[in-house]
C-alpha cells in the first residue's frame, strides 16, 4: 500500500526512481493539443447519415487508430457519477483500500501502482491503477470494491453502457470493413476489463510519465479521460495531445483489431503525461477476446495482392508475450508476424 503514489506524493520532490531517461521523457509539455483526432457524432449513425459515420470511423481507425465520440448515448449523469465514484475510491482512507491492494497478478480485482512489474522495472510510472473484470457481471461484481457504497451499483450500470457503446462501434467498424453483422460479437469481444488510472499531481511532469508508450493489447478501448488533459498519441513521428472534450469518449484500436484487419486498421501508440496542478482520473474499458479465442487476419480482409501478415494464435499467447515485453510497441507483434 505504501508504494501507491497517492499514499506518499504530497509535498515531496520527485524521487529518482520516477525519472525517465531523456529520450523517453515528455520534456516539452506544450505539445499542441490538436483537434486533429477526429470527433464522430454517433447520433447521426441512427439516421440516414449512417454511411457517412461508418466512413468517418473507418478512416479515423486507419489513419489515427484513435477517435472521439460525442452524442454516444451513455447518459451524462451516469458518466459523472461513475467518475466521481472512482475519485472517491482513490480518496478513501488507506484501511478501506488495503484489502484490494495486491501485487499478485492473478488477483482479478486489484489496486496496484505503476506497472505489473514494479519490482523489476527501471523507472516507475506516476499512477495508481484499479482494475477488475466486468463479465459475467453477476459473478464479477462480487469481487469489486465494496466502498464507496455506491461503487458496485454505479460501475455495473456504467459497464453495461460501455459494453453497449463498444459493441455499437465494433458493429459500425465491421460494416465499414465489409464484415458481416455481429462479426465482433461472441468470443472476440467476450472478456471485458475495467481499468481506472489515478494520476496524482506530480512535482515535475517534464521528467515523468503516467503511462509509458504502448498500444493496447485488446480489440477496442473505450476511454473516458475526465476533464484533465494528459493523453497523447504518436502520429507521423510526433506526439499529439488529445483534448478532453465535454461528455466524449476516446476510442482506440487495439492490437487484435489491427491483426484481424491485416493491418488495415492501426493500433496507435499512446501514453499519458502527468501535470503538477490537479489529480487526473481516467477509466479505460477494455474489450478483449476470450483467452482461448483464435486470432488471425480475416480472409476477406486480405487483398488479392496481399498475404496474411500474421499467423493464427490464441489470445492468451499474445497477452503472455505482451506482458513479458511490458507492452514494448516495437516488439509485441513480432512473434506473430508472417513475412511474405
Ligand atoms: C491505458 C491508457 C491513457 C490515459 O490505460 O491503456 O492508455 O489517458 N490510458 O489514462
Ligand atoms: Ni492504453
Amino acid at each position: 500500500m505504501e508504494k501507491l503514489v497517492s499514499s506518499w506524493f504530497s509535498n515531496k520532490t520527485l524521487p529518482q526512481s520516477y525519472i525517465f531517461p531523456p529520450e523517453a521523457r515528455p520534456g516539452n509539455l506544450v505539445i499542441p493539443r490538436c483537434n486533429t483526432i477526429p470527433v464522430v457524432d454517433l447520433s447521426k449513425a441512427l439516421a440516414h447519415d449512417r454511411i457517412v459515420i461508418v466512413q468517418q470511423i473507418l478512416k479515423a481507425s486507419q489513419e489515427y487508430g484513435f477517435f472521439q465520440v460525442v452524442n454516444h448515448g451513455v447518459p451524462e449523469n451516469l458518466v459523472t457519477d461513475t467518475m466521481n465514484v472512482f475519485k472517491e475510491f482513490f480518496e478513501l482512507p488507506a484501511e478501506d483500500k488495503a484489502g484490494i491492494y495486491s501485487e499478485d497478478l492473478k488477483r482479478p480485482c486489484r489496486l496496484y501502482t505503476s506497472s505489473s512489474n514494479y519490482d523489476h522495472e527501471n523507472v516507475h510510472l506516476w499512477r495508481d491503477n484499479l482494475r477488475h473484470p466486468c463479465h459475467p457481471l453477476e459473478d464479477c461484481i462480487k469481487i469489486w470494491p465494496q466502498k464507496p457504497t455506491r461503487y458496485r451499483e454505479i460501475v455495473a450500470t456504467y459497464s453495461i453502457e460501455a459494453k453497449k457503446l463498444g459493441l455499437r462501434i465494433l458493429e459500425l467498424l465491421s460494416e465499414g470493413l465489409g464484415l458481416g453483422s455481429g462479426f465482433f460479437g461472441d468470443k472476440l469481444s467476450e472478456s471485458l476489463l475495467l481499468s481506472v488510472n489515478h494520476y496524482p499531481p506530480c512535482p515535475d511532469p517534464s521528467l515523468t510519465l503516467g503511462v509509458s508508450r504502448h498500444c493496447d493489447p485488446n480489440l477496442l478501448t473505450i476511454l473516458h479521460q475526465g476533464d484533465v488533459y494528459g493523453l497523447q498519441v504518436f502520429k507521423d513521428g510526433e506526439w499529439i495531445g488529445v483534448e478532453p472534450l465535454h461528455n466524449a469518449f476516446v476510442v482506440n484500436i487495439g492490437h487484435q483489431l489491427q491483426i484481424i484487419s491485416n493491418n488495415k486498421l492501426k493500433s496507435a501508440e499512446h501514453r499519458a503525461v502527468t501535470n503538477s496542478r490537479v489529480a487526473r482520473t481516467t477509466v479505460a474499458f477494455f474489450i478483449n477476446p476470450s483467452d482461448d479465442c483464435v486470432i488471425e487476419p480475416d480472409k476477406s480482409l486480405i487483398d488479392t495482392d496481399e498475404s496474411p501478415a500474421y499467423k493464427p494464435f490464441q489470445f492468451k499467447e499474445f497477452l503472455l508475450n505482451y506482458s513479458s515485453l511490458m507492452g514494448n510497441p516495437e516488439k509485441c507483434l513480432e512473434p506473430f508476424e508472417l513475412h511474405a
